[in-house]
């Protein structure tokens, strides 16, 4: 198990000289830990998500997964490899999954792309990670259209989990869903975590989704993080005004219970 670390990353879009979106950052996502990362919509969650999984090149800086270079600026002009240890779960999980192919079909990509599981066991592998998700044997010759917004992002974090990952990079995965299936989908993170030892960077928007799920926690705004911390000493007294805003903001909704 390795810490996911961003060393000093600036991101930018469009041509040279255009001024980075995303500027030096840094944070490590604790090997089988939970590092939230919160800031307004535009703030550049999604820039570093894309950074971590290759689908966006960094213009400063490293990710390194232990000892391992995940993106390198000064490396190839910041070309990223893709790294099967790394895998990404998206906000909209209907998009992210084929409409064509069945529950049971995605998540044996995963599989198969896990390298670790022979072709015979394909199938008592589907069911384990069907139960690990709490998703039903018949749930996987269902469609994405025949499923909920959470059973899809059950199988979109099962695709995942199955091709044997030490980091998961969720990003928004709550987002979409309603109060009650976003308490269960963060649950069942948390449980994934524990039972798969799995490090989890858990992107949101929403600081009440995030600190429920966080051990450290890191505050974006404007492109930079502006505030970072373990959880409870973050939200409890954090010095820096705008994360005591947002922790303002977020204590006079009522906490997400466990369902
Ligand atoms: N492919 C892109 N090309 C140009 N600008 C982009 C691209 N992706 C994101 N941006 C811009 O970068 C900023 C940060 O976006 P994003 O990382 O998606 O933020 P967040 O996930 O926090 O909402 C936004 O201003 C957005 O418009
Ligand atoms: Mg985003």
């Amino acid at each position: 198990m390795d810490d996911l670390t961003f060393h000093g990353v600036d991101i930018t879009y469009g041509p040279a000289g255009v001024p980075p979106t995303v500027k030096s950052v840094s944070m490590t996502a604790r090997a089988g830990q939970t590092l939230g990362l919160v800031g307004e919509s535009g703030s550049g969650k999604s820039s570093l998500a894309r950074a971590a999984v290759g689908l966006v090149g960094i213009s400063r800086g490293r990710i390194t997964l232990g000892d391992r270079v995940v993106a390198d600026a000064s490396a190839r002009r910041g070309r990223p490899r893709p790294s099967r240890a790394i895998q990404m779960v998206f906000q909209d999980s209907v998009g992210a999954l084929n409409p064509r192919r069945t529950a049971g079909q995605t998540i044996l990509e995963g599989i198969a792309a896990s390298g670790h599981v022979p072709r015979a066991d394909f199938r008592p592998e589907l069911e384990r990670i069907l139960d690990l998700v709490h998703l039903h044997r018949r749930h996987a010759d269902r469609l994405p259209r025949e499923l909920s917004g959470g059973q899809r992002q059950r199988v979109a974090l099962a695709r995942a989990i199955a091709a044997r990952p030490e980091v998961i990079v969720a990003d928004e995965v709550t987002s979409a869903l309603d109060v009650s299936v976003q308490s269960a989908i963060l649950n069942l993170l948390r449980e994934l975590q524990e039972q798969s030892s799995l490090t989890l960077l858990f992107i949101s928007h929403n600081l009440a989704a995030v600190r429920y799920v966080s051990d450290h926690i890191a505050v974006m705004r404007d492109g930079q993080v502006v505030d970072q911390g373990a959880s409870a000493t973050l939200l409890a007294n954090s010095r820096v005004p705008y994360t005591r805003e947002l922790v303002k903001a977020v204590l006079t909704i009522p906490p997400l219970t466990t369902t």
